[in-house]
């Protein structure tokens, strides 16, 4: 059993390794929290940029005025009249959501993809 350290070491190190090759970068963390932003319902209040509507408050400068662990509250308990998404997102996506929201230069989701109806794979039964 005197090697015993040396495995736990070397599971350490293949731990740490696989950690590492598996992890978000930061900017990839940005570019899922825009994703999510905008397919889980922020933009319905926010606005498509985060820039506001009547029903929820711009957050372009949310950066200078909320630090991270505050937006983690407003996004899983909510407030006065935002709902809470604690149910509806993962601790991953509320970090990620963060991460675009406190973004030095916010990235824009890719478009949409809606697949266009193949007309010509309809079959009309009547004919
Ligand atoms: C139904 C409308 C609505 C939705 C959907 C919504 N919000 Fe909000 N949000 C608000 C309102 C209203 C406020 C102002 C405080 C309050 O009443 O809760 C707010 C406040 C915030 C704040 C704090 C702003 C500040 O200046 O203190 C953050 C951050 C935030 N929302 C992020 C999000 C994120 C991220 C999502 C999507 C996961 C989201 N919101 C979805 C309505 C909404």
């Amino acid at each position: 059993m005197r090697n015993l350290p040396r495995l736990f070491a070397a599971i350490l190190v293949f731990l740490l390794l696989a950690n590492a090759a598996f992890a978000l970068s930061t900017k990839d963390k940005e570019r899922v929290g825009a994703v999510l932003f905008r397919d889980k319902g922020c933009t319905y209040c926010h606005g498509a940029s985060a820039q506001g509507t009547a029903k929820g408050p711009s957050l372009a400068n949310i950066r200078k005025l909320l630090k991270a662990p505050q937006i983690v509250d407003q996004i899983e308990n909510g407030g006065r009249k935002m709902p809470s998404f604690s149910d509806s997102l993962s601790r991953d996506e509320v970090d990620q959501l963060v991460h675009y929201l406190r973004a030095k230069h916010r990235p824009i989701p890719p478009p949409l993809v809606v697949a266009a109806p193949q007309s010509s794979a309809v079959s009309n039964p009547e004919q």
